[in-house]
């Protein structure tokens, strides 16, 4: 079938499955080149199916060696098999068993879908539907099955062998080469969480004891020689099991918990019960290798992979329509770890910052789909930022509504009720419907409607009555295959601020809920405040407590009084932002750079002040504030016939003059915060260094001569990844001979590290110059990089797609450049060459000339011929 005749999968036409299989037993013989798998499955018709149905099992790339029903070998009239599937029209109308084995290339499998080597090592990847490359099976969610498998390998090849569950036997074979290990998951679970690991590998281990009192034994895996970097991973899991009984009630439920870093991974990280496999960016820490924003990130994603082993593997999916169930909630959970690890709000903020860039584009472009897809194509393709950051903030919106206590037993019910299943958003959803005894088939619609809705509100003081009215109206965009959009329920948590702080809310509107959290869930509101003395300056959507655009129709000095005198601390950063965002979109829109000076001295005072004031009691905030919106957020707020070029000068244009306005405390900022004492990746000293690297991007674009200067200073003491790439990004903002030999130098530095190398890539490829496609196509000759490595090709080739100017080069030299590599990519690993595809989501908003040579970029890919399903389903819903 070629790729654009797919079939639609849809929601609506989901039933049970027919078979279901109580039990596997996998026998696998580790080969680099011919892996034999054994399989035996005890099948039974599923009294929820349909009577005397065939048995289809899935297969993908698969031969069948050999096929047995109930022990005795089956005449090959019984059964059709072909590489996708394995069919018995008329299989017993009881239950029996089937031996099936297979033989499979792991060191020939570039997709990284089912089992592959990555680095020597053997290791598997089955979520979405990777479990059928390895045996044929009923491989969708709703179908869990309690998994016993026996490895066997040369000993000195794959020293360790790893499976789900619990290891239950393990030895040498006669002859002494080959041993083997079996490992058993009593925790029935659908396919895509079967895992299994070989290789060399060392490990850091940990006892852990769980609330409930059981025993577990914790490690980490990792290549040979890199235990030193595992130590970071570890602690972060102890931290988030602990945190898990605490909020959630949630203990671990078996005797070990492997995490296995390997170096070639489609994604960041899977859940696979007991035995979660990592991309070792994710999990390799040390000072001089891992950024603060690495340390971050590991300690979020170990969380998030450990958080499933509830939200995901107990309770699964029915199917894939309902994967938020898992994603969203999952990523709530980390995200709300995360702030209790560190700073709330400034977890909040940079959580904010990727939903927008992510996913308010995706919704405002031809990809967007809803929280819950109707219908899909590819399902590796809806792993989306809509999924996982619009389906947390649908939870995050769900506790604000139903309230903190509410929201806690409706998790509960949801854990009891449900374990053990693979459920729906209804079944979920019912739960809260319980707890909180509100009718939630309204905010339901967040699951079922695309595009980011937008808010508009005004007010109105009346100094006599003493009495402010507030009027809120809501509206969303069409997109594509949704014309029509209904209000959904919008919590807008506000306050009224005045003079010497916030203000009483008084009002007797049903619409004010405890907390100061108005309900808006018609297309518009009004709201009455009284008692009030003076004239309040409303701070809405305190905390982005929904995920919509905000219009306000509040002046600058407003917004600037916010700035400084709202309680609420992301309203404070984004009060200022807004300032800025405003500016910006003026100047990205008119070309006309001349307002932007005036607006630079407000925000530049404004900034002083801050930085003179409040800014060093929370360094890591300050760095937030002090971040000015990108030039890709000014583009999308710009939303259409944008001109990259021109929102570049202006955010260039801005970012310098606030530079150059503020060049005494910025660099006073650099002396200040410098630290003494060895470096620690705590919340703290990450946010110091954060601080004084965003003044020395600022110093870097307004002070080139002294910011080159400390820059290599910088990079000449620095004893941390951190600020040696800080100086190095500062560098590359920098045009000259200096930036090339610094450039060269952390090369000579890092050449055996590839993960380090990665950044180093990427910080060339965004380089805002014209030279920069030169310089990466030169980079891909480099020894550092390799396109069958997914992170050297997201460093580098991700980077440069995230370039805004020379992506979105006006002469389509960009395009061409991403569309070829997608291209070839896609016939080794099309699921890597998808997402580098998905570079093009935004291009409906570009002006005409870019527009057009998008356009043929995308349809030179769709016309290429044997395209993947995942690259064809993206360039045609780009197109259309
Ligand atoms: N279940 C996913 C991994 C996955 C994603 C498998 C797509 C198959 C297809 C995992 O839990 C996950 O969400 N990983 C994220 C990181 C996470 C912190 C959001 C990833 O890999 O990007
Ligand atoms: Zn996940």
């Amino acid at each position: 079938m070629r790729a654009e005749d797919a079939p639609m999968i849809r929601l609506e036409d989901y039933r049970p499955s027919d078979w279901l299989i109580d039990t596997v037993d996998l026998d696998i013989l580790l080969d680099a080149n011919r892996t034999r798998v054994r399989s035996l499955l005890k099948l039974r018709p599923n009294p929820q199916g349909r009577q005397g149905a065939p048995l289809v099992l899935d297969g993908d790339e698969l031969a069948l060696g050999s096929i047995a029903l109930d022990d005795v070998p089956l005449a090959p009239t019984l059964y059709t098999s072909t590489p996708q599937s394995l069919t018995l029209p008329s299989p017993p109308d009881r239950a029996f068993s089937l031996r099936i084995e297979t033989e499979l290339n792991p060191a020939a499998n570039t997709k990284l879908m089912g089992l592959y080597r990555s680095s020597g090592v053997y290791c598997t990847q089955c979520e979405a539907d990777g479990f059928r490359r390895i045996t044929y099976f009923l491989d969708r969610p709703d179908v869990m099955s309690v998994y016993t498998v026996r490895l066997e390998a040369v000993k000195a090849e794959a020293p360790v062998l790893l499976a789900n569950g619990n290891l239950v036997a393990s030895g040498e074979l006669p002859g002494g080469e080959r041993h083997f290990a079996v490992w058993h998951d009593p925790h029935p679970k659908p396919a895509y969480l079967f895992a299994i690991v070989g290789g060399r590998l060392d490990h850091i281990r940990q006892p852990y004891v769980t609330a409930e009192g059981r025993k577990v034994e914790l490690a980490v895996y990792v290549e040979p020689g890199k235990a030193g970097r595992a130590g970071w991973a570890l602690d972060s899991l102890v931290r988030c099991m602990r945190w898990d009984e605490r909020v959630f009630g949630r203990n671990y439920d078996l005797d070990v918990f492997n995490v296995v870093a390997v170096s070639d991974f489609n994604m960041g990280a899977m859940e696979n019960k007991g035995l979660n496999i990592f991309n070792d960016k994710y999990v390799l820490a040390d000072p001089l290798t891992a950024s603060d924003g690495d340390y971050i990130s590991i300690e979020a994603i170990i969380a998030h992979e450990y958080f499933h082993n509830w939200t995901g593997n107990r309770i699964t999916c029915r199917d894939w329509f309902q994967l938020c169930l898992k994603e969203g909630l999952t990523v709530f959970r980390d995200q709300e770890f995360s702030s209790d690890e560190r700073s709330r709000p400034v977890k909040r903020i940079s959580d904010v910052r990727t939903l927008r860039s992510t996913q308010f584009s995706e919704d405002a472009g031809p990809l967007a789909h809803p929280v819950r897809p109707r219908a899909y194509k590819e399902i590796n393709n809806f792993y989306t930022p809509t999924v996982y950051e619009k389906g947390a903030e649908v939870i995050r919106m769900l506790k604000v509504l139903t309230g903190d206590d509410a929201f806690a037993r409706g998790m509960d019910l949801y854990f009891e009720r449900c374990d053990g299943t693979a459920a729906t958003i209804e079944e979920f959803l019912d739960c809260f419907i319980e707890t909180s005894g509100q009718d939630l088939t309204h905010f339901a619609r967040w699951y079922e409607q695309a595009g980011t809705p937008t808010v508009v509100a005004s007010g109105h003081y009346d100094a006599a009555a003493g009495s402010y009215t507030l009027e809120l109206a809501q509206s969303t965009p069409p997109t594509p295959g949704q014309e029509e959009k209904a209000p959904v329920v919008i919590p807008v948590a506000l306050g009224l601020v005045g003079k010497t702080g916030d203000l009483p809310l008084n009002s007797i509107s049903p619409a004010l809920k405890a907390g100061g959290v108005v309900v808006l869930d018609q297309p518009s509101l009004n709201l009455t405040f009284t008692g009030l003395s003076e004239a309040p300056t409303p701070s809405l959507l305190r905390g982005f407590s929904a995920p919509v655009r905000l219009e306000l129709d509040l002046g600058d000095a407003e917004l600037l009084r916010l700035f400084t005198a709202d309680s609420d601390s992301f309203n404070r950063w984004q009060a200022f932002q807004t300032v800025a965002t405003r500016a910006l979109v003026r100047a990205g829109k008119s070309g006309n750079l001349s307002e932007l000076a005036e607006k630079a001295r407000e925000l530049a005072a404004a900034l002083a002040d801050f930085l003179a004031g409040p800014a060093m009691a929370d360094p890591a905030f300050a760095a937030q504030v002090l971040r000015l919106p990108s030039a890709a957020d000014i583009a999308r707020e710009i939303g259409k016939d944008v001109d990259p070029d021109a929102v570049f000068a202006a955010h260039r244009a801005l970012s310098r003059a606030i530079g150059a306005a503020l060049a005494e405390p910025l660099s006073a900022l650099q002396v200040q915060l410098r630290q003494h004492g060895p470096y620690s990746p705590a919340a703290g000293p990450a946010g110091q260094r954060a601080l004084r690297n965003e003044a020395l991007g600022l110093l870097a674009l307004a002070l080139p001569v002294e910011a080159s200067a400390l820059a290599q200073a910088r990079y000449a003491e620095a004893d941390n990844l951190t600020d040696r790439l800080a100086a190095l990004a500062a560098m590359t903002l920098i045009p000259g001979e200096a930036r090339e030999a610094l450039i060269g130098r952390f090369a000579e530095l890092y050449a055996d590290e590839p993960l380090v190398l990665d950044k180093w890539l990427m910080a060339q490829a965004l380089i805002p110059e014209a030279g920069t496609l030169d310089r990466v196509k030169a980079l891909m000759a480099s020894p550092a990089f390799s396109l069958g490595n997914p992170n050297r090709v997201r460093a580098l080739i991700g980077g440069f797609s995230a370039n805004l100017t020379q992506f979105n080069r006006a002469d389509g030299a960009g395009y061409g450049f991403i569309a070829g590599i997608v291209t070839e990519l896609d016939r080794a690993n099309p699921q890597v060459a998808s997402r580098l595809l998905g570079a093009f989501k935004t291009w409906r908003m570009l002006e005409p000339g870019r527009r057009d040579l998008a356009r043929s970029a995308l349809r030179m890919v769709a016309a290429t011929p044997g395209l993947s399903r995942d690259v064809s389903d993206i360039a045609a819903r780009s197109l259309a």
